[in-house]
């Protein structure tokens, strides 16, 4: 047996045995019967009606279709809430902590919880939701956005929770899209000192919205706000006229628990559909196995829940395990880069969770800042949203982790539902970058990209595919399960496509090498180019663009924009701030392009098609590796791109 790199001696799982025989054998058992091993822990949550059905899955386009537990019912609030009440009632479930450190943290128990979102689901019910009724979800990260999901899960209504961040355009799009019946919002989200005004969002997004939803509004900030009688509610208000209880409804297995757009290599984005049962299996074994959550542990995820990290590890695995779970409102620059730290020391956080992003922005304020704070509390650290580079992971390991904790490197995607590739703390031995070995239940497979032959053996190379379902999987896009197989399922017939590009190692682990799609993943946030695309057009001096991503030292990846002008349009850096601005209207500020190039021509093929490969290496700033360019229909626009570019090393 291995041990982990454990220096310093502690009271941490890392200083036991490494014991991968555990994975091993359950890994095999849950591949050699998947409906014996789901069967089992699917009884980790509670059913209404038990299934008799574990499974019934078809990834064959065009007839894709899938299923888990199908014929039970459950109530996924009523497993977040009412069964822990007669244990730990009085046990905190949500531990908020706001953006100002001077503003006292909430330790709200299961007891309360169950309080808060039976009134708000009572509220959502007066306001005439029922089973099947999409709520949008536009919150800061306060509590009342777990209390809203909570509620709407209550009653069976679908939430579709949108990122604070997003502009009143991206708001407006998903509205109609899913055709809100209510969006609940705050006056206002205070983040890093200062205010977003959510409410006027709202007002500006439903001025232009197809649908009509009523707005429930939460009092943040105490601050002013254009008000719409009739359609605007305030929750205390409300709350104060709805009885106390709420009864949860029985809800199918497959009935859905919540949309959440996200960004394809193509089109608008599409909303992301995962069903009740199968989904809070996963997040719920995913979480308790993935971060050793032990009864008692605090447990912080840095995420948004506008993200799936948020949806799954901040309220639904959490809480469907009885844990108590950290919701922080703030950013980790503010008041100082030791704010993380100084989160984790006041509360004693046991499993820390965040984005390399964050860890390579943080390491660049020094060690120092870190030293301030008692960080013995912690004993697993995790990140999610893109590939690692192996300092940040050994900067976490050594002055975060103090060479003591395990770091959980977790691969999945929104449509996953909850990790697919990750270690396993105590079973799996890490390799800082690598993301390890596939959990319970999950088939990857490395593809031929072109051919889409199955590479055997290692090490291998190629497309990550998976080859069989999980609970935890995307079930549709909403509205549009043609989308849905023609996204997943039609590239490479059988399997689930990821996206991404993977390479396998010599002991069968994964290393995920990025998207192979025009995705870009800029600070762990997920940007499709075709979007940042179509605003620049919209935009009237712009004729044409094209958008790639480029290696940044901090985000990841940054976002460079290569822009055709009107005829007779003036090149100019302010117009180069006006786009930049113009973008972040109509998507958001993480779409904003960082590098802007004015292209007079883009290459493309004489039938037209942009050829992405040469704009993807001008903006990697490899000029040399441009490959053959004499299929272009005016090979002379790449000098002239050469040339000018802006990303120089
Ligand atoms: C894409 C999914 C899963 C929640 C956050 C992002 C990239 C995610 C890792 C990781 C390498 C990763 C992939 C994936 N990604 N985690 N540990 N190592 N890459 O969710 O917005 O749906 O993005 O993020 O490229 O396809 P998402």
């Amino acid at each position: 047996m291995e041990t982990l790199s454990s220096t310093v001696p502690g009271p941490v799982i890392s200083s036991q045995p490494l014991d991968r025989a555990v994975y091993d054998a359950t890994y095999k058992a849950s591949i050699d019967d998947p409906d014996t091993f789901w069967a089992d822990h699917a009884r980790r949550i509670d059913w209404i009606v038990p299934f008799k059905t574990v499974r019934s899955v078809n990834f064959h386009y065009p007839d894709v279709a899938i299923e888990w537990f199908a014929d039970g019912t459950l109530n996924v609030s009523a497993n977040c809430i009412d069964r822990h009440l007669a244990e730990r009632g009085d046990q905190t479930a949500i531990l908020f902590e706001p953006d100002s450190p001077d503003e006292a943290a909430q330790a709200i128990t299961y007891r309360d919880l169950h309080g808060r979102v039976c009134r708000f689901a009572n509220v959502l019910k007066a306001l005439g939701v029922t089973r099947g009724d999409r709520v949008v979800l536009y919150l800061p990260m306060i509590p009342e956005a777990a209390v809203a999901m909570l509620a709407c899960a209550r009653i069976g209504a679908i939430h579709s929770v949108v990122f604070a961040g997003f502009s009143p355009d991206a708001l407006a799009n998903r509205v109609d899209d899913c055709g809100a019946k209510v969006v609940v919002t705050a006056d206002g989200a205070p983040r890093g000192g200062r205010v977003t005004n959510l409410k006027d969002n709202v007002n500006r997004a439903l001025n232009h919205a197809a649908v009509d939803p009523q707005v429930l509004v939460v009092k943040r900030t105490g601050q002013q706000v254009a008000w719409y009688e009739g359609r605007d509610h305030w929750l205390h208000e409300m709350e104060a006229t709805v009885p106390a209880d709420c009864p949860p409804e029985e809800i199918g297995a497959e009935d859905p628990l919540f949309i959440l757009y996200t960004s394809g290599s193509t089109g608008k984005p599409k909303g992301v559909v995962h069903t009740s049962g199968g989904y809070l299996v996963w997040a719920s074994i995913t979480h308790e196995t993935v971060f050793d959550y032990r009864q008692g542990d605090v447990f912080w995820c840095t995420a948004d829940v506008g993200w799936v990290t948020g949806h799954s590890y901040i309220v639904y695995g959490p809480l469907a395990n009885g844990a108590t779970t950290l919701m922080f409102e703030g950013v980790p620059t503010y008041p100082d880069a030791g704010r993380f730290w100084a989160v984790c020391e006041k509360h004693g956080v046991n499993q820390f969770y965040t984005a390399p992003t964050a860890i390579r922005a943080l390491m660049g304020q020094g060690e120092e800042i870190v030293a301030k704070y008692d960080l013995s509390s912690l004993r697993i650290l995790g990140t999610v949203g893109e590939p690692i580079n192996p300092e940040a992971w050994n900067w976490y390991d050594r002055v975060i982790g103090t060479g003591r904790c395990p770091i959980v490197d977790t691969w999945w995607q929104t449509e996953t539902g909850g990790h697919l590739i990750t270690p396993i703390p105590g079973q799996i031995e890490t390799k800082p970058g690598s993301a390890t070995l596939p959990f319970y239940g999950v088939r990857p497979v490395v593809l031929e990209p072109s051919t889409g032959a199955l590479v055997e053996g290692n090490p291998a190379e190629g497309v990550l595919c998976i080859a069989d379902s999980w609970p935890g999987q995307m079930r549709t896009v909403w509205g549009d399960h043609q989308r849905f197989m023609d996204t997943y399922f039609q590239q490479y017939p059988g399997t689930y496509f990821t996206g991404d590009g993977c390479r396998r190692d010599e002991d069968g682990y994964y290393w995920i090498t990025g998207r192979v799609d025009d995705v870009i993943n800029v600070s762990g946030h997920r940007m499709g180019t075709a979007e940042v695309e179509s605003a620049l057009v919209a935009h009237e001096k712009v004729a044409e663009a094209a958008v790639v991503g480029f290696p940044h030292p901090i985000k990841g990846q940054g976002i460079y924009a290569y822009v055709t002008l009107m005829q007779g349009v003036e090149p100019t850096d302010a117009l180069r701030k006006e786009l930049s601005d113009f973008v972040r209207a109509e998507i958001g500020p993480i779409a904003k392009p960082d590098l802007i190039q004015w292209a007079p021509g883009l290459p493309k093929t004489r039938s037209g098609k942009i050829m992405r490969r040469i704009l993807r290496k001008i903006a990697e700033d490899a000029p040399g590796e441009l490959g053959d360019t004499s299929t272009l229909a005016d090979p002379a626009v790449v000098d002239d791109l050469v040339s000018h570019r802006m990303n120089r090393g």
